[in-house]
C-alpha cells in the first residue's frame, strides 16, 4: 500500500481531477475500521446504517446523535490513512442551523472525525453554507436518502422520471454552490450519476448508481455477507463472513462439549 499520507478533501477533489477512482466504506467500530484502512479504503463513512446493520433496526431513523458520535471516535482512532466521515443522523441538522453546527462541530471535535455527511439537496443547502463556513466539511447525499424512508414509503430508485432528475440534479447544484466538498449518490440511474458527475466539479461516490461516479461506497457489512438480513442488488458480495464466523462457532460449540477445547497448548 502506498504510503500512510492522511487523504484530505483537497486529495479527494485531486482524484476527481485525475480520474483516480475514490474507495469508500462504512465503519463503525475500531477493529474493523483499522482493517479497512489498512486495505486502503480512501474514505471511512460512520454512516447512520449502523442502526441496521449493528443494531438491528429496519430503519436509520431511530439512530441518535450519541450513537454516531461513540461511534465516529472508534473509527477515529484506527483510521490512519484514510478520511474519516460522520454521518448526521436524522433530526441532527434540519432542526436550526445552530443545532447542526453544535452537532456537527462536537462531531469534528469529540468525535474526530474530519468531515460530516447530510441528506438533502436545495432544502440543507444553506445549512450546508453554514457549516462550510465554519470550517467543517460537508459531504452531501442525494438520490435514495434513507432518512426520508417513511415519507417515500419505498426504497425503490430515485430519479427515473425526467421531473425527479432534473430536480436532483439540481440539489447536487445547491450542495456544490454551498460548499460541499463530495456528494453520495444512492440507488439512482447509471446515466443520471454520469450526468451529475459531469455536471459537478466536486467528486460523486456512488452507492447502486452505477460506474460513471468518481467514487463508489457500499456497507461493509453488506459486501462482506456478514449482514444478510436482505441484499440489495447493487451489493455485489466480495466474501460470506457471517458463513466463516457460523462454521467456526459451530466448530467451537463442538470442542468446548467434546472436551477438545482448551488442550494441553491451551492450558497452563
Ligand atoms: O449510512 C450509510 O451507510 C450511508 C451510505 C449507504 C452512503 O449513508
Amino acid at each position: 500500500m502506498a504510503g500512510r499520507v492522511k487523504i484530505t478533501t483537497e486529495a479527494l477533489r485531486a482524484m476527481k481531477a485525475t480520474g483516480d477512482k475514490i474507495v469508500a466504506l462504512t465503519a463503525y467500530d475500531y477493529t474493523m475500521a483499522g482493517i479497512l484502512d489498512d486495505a486502503g479504503v480512501d474514505l471511512l463513512l460512520v454512516g447512520d446504517s449502523v442502526g441496521t446493520v449493528v443494531q438491528g433496526h429496519d430503519t436509520t431513523v431511530s439512530v441518535t446523535f450519541e450513537h454516531i458520535l461513540y461511534h465516529s471516535e472508534l473509527v477515529s482512532r484506527a483510521a490512519k490513512r484514510a478520511f474519516v466521515v460522520g454521518d448526521m443522523p436524522f433530526l441532527s441538522f434540519q432542526i436550526s442551523d445552530e443545532e447542526a453546527l453544535r452537532n456537527a462541530g462536537r462531531l469534528l471535535k469529540e468525535g474526530l472525525v474530519e468531515a460530516v455527511k447530510v441528506e438533502g439537496g436545495q432544502s440543507v443547502a444553506p445549512t450546508v453554507k453554514r457549516l462550510t463556513e465554519a470550517g467543517i466539511p460537508v459531504m452531501g447525499h442525494l438520490g435514495l436518502m434513507p432518512q426520508s424512508i417513511h415519507q417515500y414509503g419505498t426504497y425503490k430508485v430515485r430519479g427515473t422520471d425526467a421531473a425527479e432528475a432534473d430536480l436532483i440534479a439540481a440539489d447536487a447544484q445547491a450542495l456544490e454552490q454551498a460548499g460541499a466538498f463530495a456528494v453520495v449518490l444512492e440507488k439512482i440511474p447509471a446515466e443520471l450519476a454520469t450526468r451529475i458527475t459531469s455536471e459537478l466539479s466536486i467528486p460523486t461516490i456512488g452507492i447502486g448508481a452505477g460506474s460513471g461516479c468518481d467514487g463508489q461506497i457500499l456497507v461493509t457489512h453488506d459486501m462482506l455477507g456478514l449482514f444478510t438480513k436482505f441484499r440489495p442488488r447493487f451489493v455485489r458480495r466480495y466474501a460470506e463472513i457471517a458463513e466463516a464466523i457460523g462454521g467456526a462457532i459451530k466448530d467451537y460449540c463442538e470442542d468446548v462439549r467434546d472436551s477438545g477445547f482448551p488442550g494441553p497448548d491451551e492450558s497452563y
